[in-house]
C-alpha cells in the first residue's frame, strides 16, 4: 500500500515551502513542551538501551531530543524535503534521518530488520492521516516494536477542530502558520475519538497507560494566547 500522490504532494509541498528556522511549522514546539514530558511517561516502561524510532520525524527537533534518552534515535518521515530539514539541524548527527512511507509495509519491515526490536515516539500523525492509511500507520508501530520495544504516540482529538476553527475566524484570518497548513491541503484532527485506540489495538497493541494532554502549538491567538490542540497520549507494547 502507499499513500496518495495528493497526500505526498501536500506534505513534500509544506516541508519544501518551510524555512529552517525552529518553530516556523506549528508544531514544532520546542522539545521541553513535547518529547521531555512525553518520554518521562514513555521511560518507566521502556528499555532504552534499544534504540527509538521518531515516526513521522518532520525537521527532527523532537528525535534530537530523543537521542539523548535512547541508545540510537532515528528519525523518518514520508516527505524527502522533512529529512533535508532534519539532516541540517542536526550537523553533529546526534540522530539518524531516513525517508520512509509508514503505510509501505515492506519499508517498514525492511527497517525493523535493520534496528531489531525498538522503541517508538509517534506525534501527530494518524489524526491527519488519510482514513484508509491510518489502519498501515498503527501496524507500522506494532511491526518496530516487536515483541521488546515500546511506543509512546499522542494524537490530537476531535475537539481540536472547533479549537482550530476559533483561531482562524479571528479578525484578519488564520494566523499566518494555520494558514501554511490549510493552504498546503493538510487535514489536522480527522480521526474520532475512539478511532485511534481501536487502531492502535487493531494492530496488536496493548495500551499499558494513557491521558489527555494538550500539543502546545508555536502560534498564538491577536491576545497573546498560545494554541493548545486536545491530544491523548498512550504508551503501547505487542498484546501478548
Ligand atoms: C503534524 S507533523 C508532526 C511532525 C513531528 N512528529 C512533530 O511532532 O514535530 C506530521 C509529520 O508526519 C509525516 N507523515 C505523514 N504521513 C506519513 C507517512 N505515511 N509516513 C511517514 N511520515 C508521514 C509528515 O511528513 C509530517 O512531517
Amino acid at each position: 500500500m502507499d499513500v496518495s500522490q495528493r497526500y505526498r504532494e501536500a506534505w513534500e509541498g509544506f516541508w519544501s515551502a518551510t524555512s529552517d528556522s525552529p518553530g516556523e511549522a506549528i508544531w514544532d514546539a520546542a522539545p521541553s513542551l513535547s518529547a521531555v514530558p512525553h518520554s518521562e511517561l514513555l521511560l518507566p516502561y521502556a528499555d532504552a538501551s534499544l534504540p527509538v524510532v521518531d515516526l513521522g520525524c518532520g525537521n527532527g527537533t523532537q528525535t534530537r531530543y530523543l537521542a539523548t534518552r535512547f541508545a540510537r534515535a532515528i528519525g523518518v518521515d514520508l516527505s524527502h524535503a522533512a529529512i533535508a530539514h532534519a539532516r541540517r539541524a542536526d550537523p553533529e548527527g546526534v540522530a539518524e534521518f531516513a525517508q520512509l512511507d509508514l503505510v509501505d509495509d515492506d519499508a517498514v519491515r525492511a527497517l525493523h530488520e535493520r534496528t531489531g526490536d525498538t522503541n517508538v515516539y509517534m506525534r501527530a500523525v494518524i489524526h491527519q492521516s488519510e482514513p484508509e492509511a491510518r489502519p498501515a500507520v498503527a501496524a507500522a508501530v506494532a511491526t518496530l516494536l516487536g515483541k521488546r520495544g515500546r511506543a509512546f504516540v499522542a494524537e490530537l482529538t476531535p475537539a481540536s477542530k472547533a479549537v482550530l476553527q476559533q483561531a482562524s475566524e479571528v479578525p484578519g484570518g488564520p494566523p499566518e502558520k494555520l494558514r501554511r497548513v490549510f493552504e498546503h491541503g493538510l487535514k489536522p484532527a480527522g480521526a474520532t475519538e475512539e478511532e485511534v485506540p481501536e487502531l492502535l489495538r487493531a494492530a496488536g497493541l496493548t495500551v499499558l497507560d494513557s491521558g489527555d494532554t494538550a500539543l502546545p502549538q508555536t502560534e498564538y491567538l491577536p491576545d497573546g494566547t498560545r494554541i493548545d490542540l486536545p491530544a491523548r497520549w498512550f504508551v503501547l507494547a505487542a498484546a501478548l
